[in-house]
């Protein structure tokens, strides 16, 4: 090919557009990059069941405590075997109720929301990472399979005691200590 001939006078300049050797090395080398972290990206999140927290609709934030609300009462429902709800209110400082407790292999579905200003609800060593709004409830399920103590740490700057905002979550064995806690 005359590399250095006018486009109009290069004969095969309608055939295709010419890429230099190096240029179409990287353009694919930036492609196979991008499809790698593509593949990456969806494995993480169907192997590591990472969920984005939905929201489960609205609440006035001054009226948590109200007679009818979902929140006048936070804590733990059993709607089957196995399967709860849990209502949580956080304001600065704390997570209300707290502990939560709940049953070895028991499907949990948190409802949470904010009294006051913005905060996090992040449980170690689970898929469950949401924030906190006055005025929305957030919402996530898990499952907690492995007996325990699950912290639950605020990570959503609150004020000046926001570092000592934090919960626990128990997780008792379903045969009391019979019960190895194997897997
Ligand atoms: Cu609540 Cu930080």
């Amino acid at each position: 090919m005359s590399d250095h001939s006018t486009p109009a006078a290069d004969p095969t300049a309608e055939a295709g557009l010419h890429v230099e050797f190096w240029e179409g090395l990287w353009i694919r080398i930036s492609l196979v990059v991008i499809a790698v972290f593509v593949t990456a990206l969806t494995l993480a999140a169907v192997l590591g069941n990472i969920q984005v927290p939905g929201v489960g609709g609205r609440v006035d934030p001054n009226a948590l405590d109200a007679e009818g609300s979902r929140f006048a009462d936070p804590g733990v429902r059993e709607l089957a075997p196995g399967k709860y709800e849990v209502y949580v209110v956080a304001q600065a400082w704390a997570f209300n109720p707290n502990p939560i407790v709940v049953p070895e292999d028991s499907e949990v579905t948190f409802y949470a929301t904010s009294r006051d200003i913005q905060h996090g609800f992040k449980v170690i060593d689970t898929n469950i990472n949401m924030m906190l709004l006055p005025g929305q409830i957030s919402t996530l399920k898990a499952v907690f399979d492995e007996p325990g103590t699950y912290n639950i740490i605020c990570h959503e700057y609150c004020g000046i005691a926001h570092h000592t905002m934090y919960g626990q979550i128990i997780v008792e064995p379903a045969d009391g200590a019979a019960d190895a806690p194997e897997n």
